[in-house]
């Protein structure tokens, strides 16, 4: 079988890593582990967005030369994602020469084909976004997602010749060639492309210096979502030829944030379609993490540093948190107070105490031995299925049904108080059904909180059980 293929976008490198980018690794993260733990051969593709107008600005800023500038960035988000535990097949940098060479050989295969023309643009520009943006993107007038009043642009550039592509574009959407989720985005995906006419782009700069030449004409750059495009097909390898592609070519699934949907849904495959390359088979979008309402951004001064989330919380409490307080592709707010909640409600008094209080019994009780196994509850047979959907937050619901249904049976049977009465027989069934049960917890856990799954699964599974350390220690109050 084709290995599966799963692309986070390629960070800017302007930014420093936030939650708001942890949130789509980690979401790749935990699908790459669920097919890992299915045998299926999974690449998992990340990276680094690193030219362009943006990153030119923010190397300035810092008076920093552009290189030595990404150089660091990169190795940032490369040490997070190391940090956050992260298994990586792939990480590409989009100044990483081989990908340069290669960026410089597809725009001279589409200048060959005419599908890139010398031309003027006349159009809106939002560089935060580096996106062309159309008046109906605007709200009173300025760019939604960063405040701010995209500029006009009007330059002689060259051209891809996008327009050209919107009947393609329509129809691999329409028949699910191309599947876009959720289906709220896909149905806006459609009516942006069925509700106006496709300009061409410009894909070309000629004030950025900082970008990848271009190769029939190199006093222009090119615009950066081009370059950064083919960082899907150079970080499995791609050398530039459409007739020879990589084993894990078509993705399976590219995985982005709604700010970079159209983009995706749109120049993407026409340039996919221009080069005679098979399309992506899907592209999911997720929503925003916002605080108070507003979109979490390092341009904002609101972004929350994973990092520092994760010395306090752990790795995988962040995660938890992450991918089960939003439904996935949704927005919604997130806080260090909201963190703080999950973790005592459900992390150490849920899950935590169930383990530990399992343990305790079963070895007061039962000589450290689990008694019998016994099937588990019924909310856990969805956990798979869900997660498979990239419906997260449902499977970590159902999961903790099952948490609270055990710590309720513990309750209702009070194992202490037929201890009292001599009754073992009883006491086995029950501690037999808590412990399994436990154990499926444990690893219907596993893609979303690794590590506590392994270590549940290591302490349940001893040859003799014996109370532990508690799971999530309890905070300390601030
Ligand atoms: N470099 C481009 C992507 C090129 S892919 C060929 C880019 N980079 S980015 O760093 O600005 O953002 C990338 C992704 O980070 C977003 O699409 C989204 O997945 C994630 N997020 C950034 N801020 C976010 C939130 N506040 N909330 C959720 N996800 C966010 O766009």
């Amino acid at each position: 079988m084709k290995p599966f293929l799963i692309t986070t976008p390629i960070y800017y490198v302007n930014d420093v890593p936030h939650v708001g980018h942890a949130y789509t690794t980690i979401a790749a993260d935990t699908l790459a582990r669920f097919w890992r733990a299915r045998e299926r051969d999974v690449f998992l593709l990340t990276g680094t967005d690193e030219h362009g107008a943006k990153i030119e600005e923010a190397a300035r800023k810092k008076n920093s030369d552009p290189k030595a500038f990404v150089d660091e960035r990169a190795a940032a988000f490369r040490g997070a994602w190391d940090r956050l535990g992260i298994q990586y097949d792939g990480f590409i940098r989009t100044t990483d020469p081989k990908h340069k060479a290669v960026v410089q050989k597809v725009l001279q295969q589409l200048f060959d084909k005419g599908l890139i023309q010398k031309g003027v643009y006349d159009g809106l520009y939002c560089v935060a976004c580096e996106q062309y943006k159309t008046p109906g993107d605007l709200v009173n007038g300025l760019c939604p997602d960063h405040k701010r009043k995209p500029e006009v642009m009007k330059e002689e550039t060259y051209l891809f010749l996008l327009s050209r592509f919107q009947d393609r574009l329509i129809n691999v959407i329409t028949s699910g060639e191309l599947s876009i989720e959720p289906l709220e985005r896909r149905n806006e995906m459609l009516g942006f492309l069925t509700s106006q006419k496709l300009q061409d782009i410009s894909i070309s700069r000629a004030r950025v210096k900082w970008g990848v030449p271009f190769p029939f004409d190199p006093s222009h750059t090119t615009y950066v979502w081009v370059d950064a495009f083919f960082n899907y097909l150079t970080g499995i390898g791609w050398e530039g030829d459409p007739k020879k592609l990589p084993g894990q070519w078509p993705a399976d699934l590219h995985l982005v944030g709604k700010d970079i949907l159209r983009v995706h849904a749109t120049i993407w495959p026409a340039l996919l379609t221009a080069l005679d390359i098979p399309l992506p088979k899907k592209i999911f979008a997720h929503g925003y993490f916002t605080i108070a309402g507003v979109k979490m951004s390092k341009s904002l001064g609101n972004a929350l540093d994973p990092i520092n989330l994760s010395d306090e919380f752990s790795n995988d409490a962040l995660r938890f948190y992450l991918l089960s307080e939003i439904p996935f592709g949704q927005d919604g707010d997130v806080s260090v107070e909201g963190l703080k909640k999950r973790y005592t409600s459900d992390l150490a008094n849920g899950l935590g105490n169930l383990l530990s209080r399992t343990e305790m019994m079963i070895e007061k009780f039962c000589g450290g031995l689990i008694p019998d196994k016994v099937s588990p509850h019924d909310a856990l047979l969805d956990v798979d299925k869900l997660i498979e959907n990239l419906q997260f937050h449902e499977a970590v619901k159902r999961i903790w049904k099952a948490v609270g249904w055990a710590n309720l049976y513990i309750d209702e049977n009070k194992p202490w108080a037929l201890a009292k009465a001599g009754e073992q027989k009883k006491i086995n069934t029950v501690l037999s059904g808590v412990a399994s049960q436990v154990i499926e917890i444990a690893k219907k856990l596993s893609p979303i909180m690794p590590e506590t799954s392994q270590k549940i699964l290591a302490r349940i599974t001893a040859e003799k059980i014996t109370r532990g350390e508690p799971l999530f220690p309890r905070l300390r109050p601030a």
